[in-house]
Order: structure tokens, then C-alpha cells, then sequence
């Protein structure tokens, strides 16, 4: 692939304006002043926020917008008490959305001639009452309290934001594992949070087959038990219907739970401070272990909003499709909570975007009339591979706006997105955010009224009331057009308030870098501005690798490679993909006496995807060598590594304690390549 960098740089002058849009476009020197007067001091950020929690429900409002009195633990909208299940639904159902559709879920398989066999439509009303059954049988027959933790391992089906809105109603929390994760994964994560109940489902089709969930929640709670932690019940929702073990002391179907909980039951809902917590969500770091970042109520819930309206420039008319897992924060904040408060119509589909073929999503779109779409650049380059008829025969004329977000999008992919499924005529943008930061930083604001031009691959702009910069290892802004770290220089409502049981961690991780200069939020991305200040994100900065926009850290891969018992060591380093963004290369030193073999790569791979999941593991490529390249001081020169697999200079090698490891790893890439 090209240089990311002179890629993006080529397209800083290369402004674009969708017809459509020609006549409401922002000067950028006009967008400049506009934004800088938003972040100007402490009260232009609260005002500029508080303009918008103005227009959100709140049981009490606000007695101060943003507290700074503790940075970094910075909390918003302090007094202030709401509810994120009575804004997707209560709130909803007051202002005459009750028979308006919420929730559109399609289900795979799809038949041959690409129909949806099984389609649910939830309106306001259902997700209202289902939302409180859930929320009494939590309550009455499983003892749920507040301030639980329970851990949903769910795939994509309407029962997953159901429960959502159920665990929120009563103030209790919910832990979300993305139901792609490995038995050990999900170990880790319902012990971590201390969930006594774990919610999962039969199955789940994908590409036409089925998946059994309940087998690997079965497992991941022996390996809680091994380790001292009792999971009370497994709640067990009915999707595939296939057959799946049971324990039936342990073991109890959804549908039981619920025969005898009335239709009409309602639940108070909870008043919940605004900075109280509303969920965890596990994410990758640089060491071993998975941090649970923890968002807030009120502050999250504002973040959303405000970007739903600014960014998605969302409508009552809309049919919003985010096509993320539930299980990811993009999930969380784009499928569930954002488009719920705001009233709007969201998708939600099983499947995959190739089966039953690549024109599933084109499909979708047109079926539904979809009008504003996000997804992630490494689907856009796999559907790229394919002849444009498979999506120009359908009817994506609807499409208003379209983002993609979770990795850098190189501009051939966003020409391909905004010419095949924006006809050159929709708002087209990369959004940046992360896991950490609850919702979008950047974009081109539409919901503004006149967006900023469009440039292929950037970010845009950093939201009004969001500072962001560039900094070198010293802390130095650098110049437009230089690479830096970009980090985030004011606090906004999303941001996560800490992580779960470690503040410290919380603080050394995101705002240890730049710790003499002051409170800088460092997200671990590097990136570069250019002369208008757009942001260009241009890739991670740290051992975290984004594999089809799945973030995953190279020590998570490292320690399951060596929890094998023949593996004595290893190393993983990403390497550029054309499709998957990253792929992760894991160098591997076997143990005394053990060879090398086709057959030990795929008793390696099996051992990987048992630890980790099949996200990693499917991409991962694995090869052996006698020795790793390491300092004299014993450190493992990753960058080596990476400099062999993509074929580049190695740079300096003073420090390198044995050419040969460096030859070895060559041999060994070649072997892969
Ligand atoms: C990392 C966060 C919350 C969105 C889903 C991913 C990368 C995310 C972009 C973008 C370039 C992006 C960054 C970031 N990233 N969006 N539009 N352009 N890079 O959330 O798994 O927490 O990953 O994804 O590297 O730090 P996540």
C-alpha cells in the first residue's frame, strides 16, 4: 500500500462540495472562528454544551455543567439527574413517537433471491413495554440491583437493545462482549466486572451457518469457576434453535423468565445522577490485560445527542443504518442510544455484508430506503473487489449522508464510497472517535446547515467545544503537514469518567505523555493537521492493531501465543493490509525439542482462536524462528520486525544484540509472505 501519509497529503487542497450542498457551504475561516469561540475559556465549552442538554429530558437539571475541580476526572452536568432508557423510550412515546418505528431488524438466512426471510419492526411502544418487562423480571425474579453489573453475550438480534434499555431503567449496568470473543475472552471479562449473570443466546446465523453460543459461554463460565467466580444464572435467548447444553440448575431460557411478567408492567425508572455510571465496555491497551472503560449518564447521553444532530443531521424522516455489532462502542452509541433519543428509525441486521453475496448491503438500503449510513473502511475495501454493478443495480438514491469510522479511510476507498454509494451527492466523511471518547470528535457538520468541504480521507474538523493538537515526544505543536500524536487538549461529555476499578491506570494511560505540560487526553493515534486544520488521522501510534477495524493490542496476542506449552516466546507486529487495514505477523521461538510444521500453525491458530476469538485469528499469520531480535538489554525490537514484513529499510541497528535473529526473521517472513 502507499505511503499513508503522501496519500493523504496529496488530497489537502483537494476540496469537494456534493451539488446538492453548493450553496450552503462555510468559508472555512467563518467554520475556524466559529469553532475556536465555542472553546475559547471553560464557560464558552459549557455554554456551547449546555445548549444542547438543554433539549434532552432531565428529571432535574444541572446545577454546573462541567466540574474541573479533579482533573482528569472531569464530570458533567453535575446534579443533574436523567435516565438513558427514558430518553430511547418514555421520552420518545411523550412527544408522539409511540407508534413509530424504532427499531428495523433483518435476519439472515436470506433467501435465494435475496428477500429477508425474517424481519422485525419494534416501534416506540414495543421497546417501551418489552424494555419494562425485562426491567421488572430483572428486578423481581432475578433480585438485580442497582448499580449491578450483568454481561451480555449476545449477537445481533432485537433482544440485545431491549435489554439494554431494561438494565437502565433500573439503574443497573450492563457489560457487553462482542460475541465474537473466545471463551477465555469472556472469562476474563465476566470476572473482571463481577457479573452473576451472564446473558447469551442459542445460537446465530452467519453465512448461513449456525454459531453455538451457549457452547462458549458454557465453557467461559467453567473457566470462571477454576478461577473462584460462581455465575449465578445464564439467561438464554431463543434465536437458531439448535441444540445446546444445559445445566439446569444453572441454565434458564428467556422466554421462561418472561411467560408470567404481565404486558402492560411498568417500572419506575430510575433517577440516575448524571455522572453516574451507565455501562463498561471492554477495550484493547498496550499491555495484556483488557481495560472496562466506564461512561457516564448525562454526559454520554448529551454527546450523543449533539452528535446525531451535528454529525448525522438526523431527521424525524430518517432510516439511520450504523452497520457495527452492538457488541463495540460504536454499536452502543450509534445503533442503540444515540438514534433512540433522538427519535429516529434504526437498523440493525444478522449476518454478514458478504453472504448470501456482496450486494447484501446495496439490498438493504434500497429494501429499507436507508437515508444515512455508517460503516467501516475495511468493508468498503472488500466490497471495492467487486464489479460496481452489485451495488449500482439497487437504488441507494435515498442515501442523504454516509460516514465510515474505526480506521483511517485511504482516499481511492473514499472516492469508490462517495462515487458507488453517495452518486458523488451525499455528505461522505471519516469520523474519528474511540472506545474511550463515548462518541464522534470530527466530522463536517452537516447539521450545522453548511457543512465544511469534503476532502477524500480526512477527518474534518474536531467538533465545536473539542480542542484537539498535534504534538511531537516534547509536547511541541508541530507544523500542518507533520506527523504528531494527536491528543485532545479540552474535556467533552463523552469521555469516558474512568477506568473500571483502576483510575490509576485511567490516568497513566491517557494522560501520563504529556503529564509536566498539563491535562492532555492522549489517544495513541498519530496524526497531522493541514493549512485549513482539518485532522488526518493516520494510524496508531502504540502496539495497538486495528485488523478490519477490530482494535487488539500485539501483548494480548503475545501472552495467548506463549499460554501455549510449546511456545517459549513471541512477538507480533502488524503489517499493512489493502483490505483488512492491519494483519497481525506473530513471530514464533518454539520450545527445546518442539519442530516446526504446518501442523503446529494450525494447532497454534486453533489455540489463538480459543484464546482470543476468531477476529484475530482468522487474519493472524504465524511463522518460527530460532531467536527474536532483542537489545542487549533484552528487549524484543519490534520495529524490526515490522520493517522486515513490510519489506523497508531497517534503520538503526546499533542497538541489536545478533544480526542473525534479523536474517532469521527475514527467512521466516518469506516462508509466510
Ligand atoms: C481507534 C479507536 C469508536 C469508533 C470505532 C473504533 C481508530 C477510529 C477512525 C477514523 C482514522 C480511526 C483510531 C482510534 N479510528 N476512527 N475515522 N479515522 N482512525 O473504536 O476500537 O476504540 O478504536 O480507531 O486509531 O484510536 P476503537
Amino acid at each position: 500500500m502507499a505511503d499513508p501519509m503522501e496519500a493523504m497529503k496529496k488530497e489537502f487542497e483537494n476540496r469537494i462540495i456534493p451539488p446538492s450542498w453548493k450553496d450552503r457551504v462555510w468559508e472555512i475561516e467563518d467554520y475556524r472562528k466559529f469553532h475556536e469561540d465555542t472553546i475559547k475559556d471553560k464557560e464558552s465549552i459549557e455554554k456551547w454544551w449546555e445548549k444542547w442538554a438543554n433539549e434532552i429530558f432531565w428529571f432535574r437539571k444541572w446545577d454546573r455543567a462541567l466540574d474541573d475541580s479533579n482533573p482528569p476526572f472531569y464530570r458533567w452536568f453535575v446534579g443533574g439527574e436523567t435516565n438513558l432508557a427514558y430518553l430511547c423510550t418514555d421520552w420518545q412515546i411523550e412527544q408522539g413517537r409511540k407508534n413509530k418505528v424504532a427499531i428495523i431488524w433483518e435476519g439472515e438466512p436470506v433467501k435465494e433471491n435475496g428477500e429477508p426471510v425474517e424481519v422485525r419492526k419494534l416501534t416506540y411502544y414495543d421497546l417501551y413495554r418489552e424494555s419494562n418487562r425485562i426491567a421488572a423480571m430483572l428486578k423481581d425474579k432475578l433480585g438485580v440491583k442497582k448499580d449491578e453489573i450483568l454481561t451480555f453475550y449476545l449477537p445481533m438480534i432485537p433482544e440485545l437493545p431491549l435489554f439494554m434499555l431494561g438494565v437502565q431503567r433500573i439503574g443497573a449496568k450492563h457489560s457487553i462482549v462482542f460475541s465474537g470473543f473466545s471463551a477465555q475472552a469472556l472469562a476474563v471479562r465476566i470476572m473482571d466486572a463481577g457479573a452473576r449473570y451472564v446473558v447469551t443466546a442459542d445460537g446465530v446465523y452467519r453465512r448461513g451457518k449456525v454459531l453455538n453460543l451457549k457452547a462458549i459461554v458454557d465453557d467461559a463460565v467453567k473457566i470462571c469457576e477454576q478461577e473462584g467466580h460462581k455465575v449465578e444464572k445464564v439467561i438464554v435467548v431463543k434465536r437458531a434453535g439448535n441444540e445446546i447444553p444445559w445445566n439446569d440448575s444453572r441454565d434458564v431460557w428467556f422466554e421462561d423468565l418472561m411467560a408470567d411478567i404481565g404486558k402492560n408492567v411498568k417500572v419506575e425508572c430510575e433517577k440516575m445522577g448524571s455522572e453516574d455510571f451507565s455501562f463498561i465496555l471492554y477495550t484493547s491497551g498496550t499491555t495484556g490485560r483488557p481495560k472496562g472503560a466506564q461512561h457516564s449518564v448525562g454526559g454520554y447521553a448529551v454527546h450523543l445527542y449533539t452528535t446525531m444532530k451535528l454529525i448525522f443531521d438526523i431527521k424525524d424522516d430518517d432510516i439511520f443504518w450504523c452497520t457495527a455489532d452492538i457488541g463495540w462502542i460504536t454499536g452502543h452509541s450509534y445503533i442503540v442510544y444515540g438514534p433512540l433519543m433522538c427519535g429516529a428509525t434504526t437498523m440493525m441486521y444478522e449476518g454478514a455484508p458478504d453472504f448470501p453475496d456482496v450486494s447484501r448491503w446495496a439490498a438493504m438500503i434500497e429494501r429499507y430506503g436507508v437515508t444515512i449510513f455508517y460503516t467501516a473502511p475495511t468493508a468498503i475495501r472488500m466490497l471495492m473487489r467487486f464489479p460496481e454493478e452489485n451495488y449500482t443495480k439497487y437504488d441507494m438514491s435515498t442515501l442523504r449522508i454516509i460516514h465510515s469510522v474505526g480506521e483511517p479511510i485511504n482516499p481511492e476507498a473514499w472516492r469508490w464510497y462517495y462515487r458507488v454509494f453517495g452518486r458523488e451527492d451525499v455528505v461522505c466523511s471519516s469520523t474519528w472517535w474511540m472506545t474511550e471518547t463515548g462518541g464522534m470528535l470530527t466530522d463536517h457538520f452537516p447539521g450545522l446547515g453548511k457543512i465544511i468541504p469534503l476532502k477524500p480521507g480526512t477527518n474534518g474538523y474536531p467538533i465545536p467545544g473539542v480542542r484537539m493538537e498535534v504534538l511531537d515526544d516534547e509536547g511541541n505543536s508541530v507544523k500542518p503537514g507533520e506527523r504528531g500524536y494527536l491528543v485532545i487538549s479540552t474535556p467533552w461529555p463523552g469521555m469516558l469518567m474512568t477506568l473500571f476499578k483502576d483510575p490509576n491506570r485511567f490516568i497513566d494511560v491517557y494522560f501520563g505523555k504529556y503529564k509536566s505540560k498539563g491535562w492532555y487526553y492522549y489517544t495513541g493515534d498519530f496524526a497531522m493537521f493541514d493549512e485549513d486544520g482539518y485532522v488526518w488521522v493516520l494510524g496508531r501510534a502504540d502496539d495497538i492493531l486495528k485488523v478490519a477495524g477490530h482494535r487488539i493490542g500485539t501483548a494480548e496476542i503475545e501472552s495467548a501465543m506463549v499460554s501455549h506449552p510449546d511456545v517459549a516466546e513471541a512477538a507480533c507486529v502488524g503489517k499493512s493490509d489493502p483490505v483488512k487495514g492491519e494483519i497481525p505477523i506473530i513471530y514464533v521461538v518454539l520450545r527445546e525439542g518442539v519442530e516446526p510444521s504446518p501442523d503446529m500453525v494450525n494447532e497454534l491458530k486453533k489455540h489463538l482462536r480459543a484464546t482470543l476469538g476468531p477476529v484475530v485469528a482468522s487474519d493472524a499469520v504465524i511463522t518460527f524462528v530460532n531467536t527474536l531480535p532483542k537489545t542487549r538489554s533484552g528487549k524484543i525490537m519490534r520495529r524490526l520486525l515490522r520493517a522486515v514484513a513490510e519489506g523497508k529499510e531497517l534503520g538503526d541497528v546499533t542497538t541489536l544484540e545478533s544480526e542473525v535473529a534479523v536474517e532469521e526473521a527475514k527467512k521466516a517472513y518469506e516462508m509466510v509472505k
